[in-house]
């Protein structure tokens, strides 16, 4: 590509965003593949979410990756949806072509990447516990269920929502749905996900100690510098590792930047320059 025509523009909307580490990432991701693009922040309270999208895309805006708490409403703002985002019931990343707005959702194949490549978890046959039932358990339930896992139980603080939730997934795999007092404590999980927003308030799930054994990879999807409250509670109990969403972060922005431009960028720098900067 000519670096001397006009660069693409891309951005991140959601609310509040000044904290999102998107235009870092993606400077990175740009960089090393030589795109010519910029990356910017747009923030938007949900009141203004579909005028700014309408703005961006009117005034030449290539791209847009969404952020909370805009996910669920970029789905109706998306004209055609892959069928990961409809599945998720949410859009992380949209996309003009042809003036109509594209949507997808990038956030399961981001997980699934950083649990299988990064950390070299192999999903098939094991046992996972997802707590929490909101919307990033949704999304990231229909890329886990594709990796075969043998069982997959989700708990949540409101056990009605679980229930439905691994409801609507039933056809995907063998899934229940449960409250934090009838998670199954006969040995522990390999997995265990933490898709509850607890960690943003420091606190942990009430859920049994017994999920967690020497053996088990604990993840929180939320990140924060350090530990957060979730990998901290779960070292204390001996896990194998825990780790926080970052991997995450960084493998669903690789997934939007190809979806954008179709070069897959290599993630492994911008991983440790972000290592470098949370210790
Ligand atoms: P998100 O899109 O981040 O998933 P959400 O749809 O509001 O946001 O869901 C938040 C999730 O975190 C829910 O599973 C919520 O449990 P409830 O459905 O019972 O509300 C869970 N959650 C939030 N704070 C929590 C806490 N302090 N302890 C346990 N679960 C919590």
């Amino acid at each position: 590509m000519s670096q001397s025509s006009e660069p693409d523009r891309y951005a991140v909307i959601g609310y509040p965003v000044a904290h999102s580490w998107s235009p870092f990432i993606h400077g990175m991701f740009a960089k090393q593949t030589n795109q010519n693009i910029t990356y910017g922040r747009i923030e938007a309270p949900p009141e203004n979410f579909e005028r700014e999208v309408a703005a961006f895309f009117q005034t030449g805006g290539k791209g847009l990756n969404v952020t909370v708490p805009h996910k669920q409403v970029a789905v109706l703002i998306a004209r055609y949806r892959t069928p990961r985002a409809e599945m998720a019931g949410a859009v992380n990343t949209l996309m003009i072509q042809d003036e109509v707005i594209h949507g997808d959702n990038t956030d399961g194949a981001g997980l699934i990447t950083d649990l299988t490549q990064n950390l070299g978890f192999k999903l098939a046959d094991k046992r996972i516990l997802i707590i929490g039932a909101g919307g990033a358990a949704r999304g990231i339930l229909g890329p886990l269920l594709s990796a075969g896992p043998e069982y997959v139980e989700i708990t949540n603080r409101n056990a009605d929502r679980a229930v439905h939730l691994a409801g609507e997934f039933a056809a995907l795999g063998n899934l229940r749905g449960c409250g934090f007092d009838e998670v199954t404590e006969s040995r522990p999980f390999d997995l265990v996900i933490n898709a509850t927003s607890a960690s943003l308030q420091d606190l942990v799930p009430p859920v049994p100690r017994s999920i967690i054994g020497d053996e088990t990879l604990a993840y929180d999807l939320a990140y924060g510098k350090g530990d957060t409250a979730f990998t901290r509670w779960a070292k204390s109990l001996g896990a194998a590792r825990a780790e926080s969403g970052w991997g995450m972060l960084v493998e669903q922005a690789a997934e939007s930047f190809f979806w954008w431009r179709g070069v897959r960028p290599d993630t492994k720098p911008v991983l440790e320059a972000i290592k470098t900067h949370k210790k």
